[in-house]
């Protein structure tokens, strides 16, 4: 009776935690997740805007670095050395990667509405 108790009490404390491996903190001044080189991207992406504009996009390191160049290029964004770089786009593309679902499936055509706007007639909607 204990004993199942105490197994009940240790799975729940590992699921607990296996849940907080896998989702770090958040830093309660950025918001970003705490992991990684994160103090070195709060270091250098919360200067102009919102880490908010930050933490809401999702990329690869390819689309992070692009963004990056983006902002080199027309907000006056200052270079920075390779290795800083490469830990912030690191970083971001780890903790904030693209998302499969951010978008739902798109509706079956049969569960659609006719589109008043259609200017094809004859047409099973
Ligand atoms: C020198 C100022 C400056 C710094 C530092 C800066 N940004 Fe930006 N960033 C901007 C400006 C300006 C915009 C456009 C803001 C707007 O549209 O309101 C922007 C926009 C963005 C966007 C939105 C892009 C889009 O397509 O909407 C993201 C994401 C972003 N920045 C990420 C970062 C990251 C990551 C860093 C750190 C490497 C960073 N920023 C550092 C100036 C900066």
């Amino acid at each position: 009776m204990g004993s199942r108790r105490t197994l009940l009490l240790a799975g729940a404390a590992l699921l607990g935690s296996l849940a907080l491996a896998e989702e770090p903190a958040l830093d309660p001044y950025s918001g970003f997740k705490m992991a990684g080189d994160w103090e070195i991207v709060r270091a250098n992406c919360i200067a102009c805007h919102s880490p908010k504009l930050v933490t809401q996009q999702r990329g690869t390191e390819a689309q992070w670095l692009n963004i990056i160049r983006w902002m080199q290029a027309t907000q006056n964004l200052a270079q920075f050395d390779p290795e800083t770089e490469r830990k912030i786009v690191t970083y971001l593309a780890e903790y904030y990667p693209p998302e499969k679902d951010r978008r739902r499936a798109p509706i079956p055509p049969d569960l659609m509405p006719p589109n008043p706007y259609s200017t094809v007639t004859n047409q099973a909607q």
